[in-house]
């Protein structure tokens, strides 16, 4: 049967840790899936799959594309897919129109958007009102790259109180679950205990109630990784040896 968000929340009251990672088409999915992750993610970081340098580029059209291919893979998990930058910032109308497609277009459960006070707390609120499951994403926001950076956030009193209160504010607006990326421990630590509804860190320490990888990282395909991704395993290696094999065979007149 397929994971809800009722499920997500009672995990996180048993203790429970729930697995994510990223997916980008059938076969990454379902093999996810079949693997026995909990929630797999149709994310933005998808952009550097596709060769983007960053994930502003992406757009709604790709992200739907993507996450259909990703739904005819996954059977068990709770499939979740990112509103990309701009989909959803200039008003509520557009946020629930850009939601409304990928959840109609593409059979996902839910939608995740980034960032808090003041806006996004109100567009989360009337995405929930509409019917429309949302996950949060407060610390390090990679579509606010170009005035944040890509650095660890929360690092200061005043920035710690602020994504705090920013995790409370989207709880209290109805978001199902909340991502807390690349902040320091005891903050992701704190929060967790302060919201009912689950976190899943990302660089965020080992306190949260389950963590998101971004699938390219793990399976060593993509070129560099943020400081925080744990590499399981190099597939450019793997690929570029079987490549290389095949290469030589067909030249040496081995293969077929
Ligand atoms: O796009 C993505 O992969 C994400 C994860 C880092 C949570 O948002």
């Amino acid at each position: 049967m397929a994971i809800t968000t009722q499920q997500l929340i009672q995990w996180k009251q048993q203790g429970r840790s729930i697995v994510a990672l990223t997916a980008w088409d059938y076969a990454i999915a379902q093999l996810l899936d079949a693997a026995g992750v909990d929630l797999i993610l149709v994310g933005d970081s998808m952009a550097v799959v596709l060769g983007y340098e960053t994930t502003l580029p992406i757009t709604l059209d790709e992200m739907i594309y993507h996450a259909k291919a990703v739904r005819r893979g996954v059977k068990r998990a709770f499939l979740l897919v990112d509103l990309p930058f701009l989909s959803y910032q200039e008003s509520i109308q557009q946020a629930i129109h850009s939601a409304g497609r990928v959840l109609k277009e593409t059979g996902a459960q839910g939608v995740k958007l980034e960032g808090g006070y003041p806006e996004m707390v109100k567009t989360v609120a009337r995405l929930v009102q509409a019917g429309i499951p949302v996950m949060g994403h407060v610390g390090l926001t990679p579509q606010s790259l170009h005035q944040l950076g890509l650095r660890q956030q929360g690092k200061t009193h005043e920035t710690s109180e602020r994504i705090l209160n920013e995790a409370i504010a989207l709880e209290q607006a109805g978001a199902f679950a909340m991502v807390l990326e690349h902040i320091p421990t005891d903050l992701a630590m704190q929060i967790t205990q302060k919201l009912t509804i689950p976190t899943i860190g990302i660089g965020a320490g080992l306190h949260c109630d389950g963590q998101v990888l971004v699938t390219s990282d793990v399976l060593g395909l993509a070129e560099k990784n943020p400081p925080f991704a744990k590499v399981y395993t190099n597939l450019r290696q793997t690929i570029t040896k079987a490549v290389q094999d095949y290469a030589l065979e067909v030249r040496e007149r081995k293969f077929p």
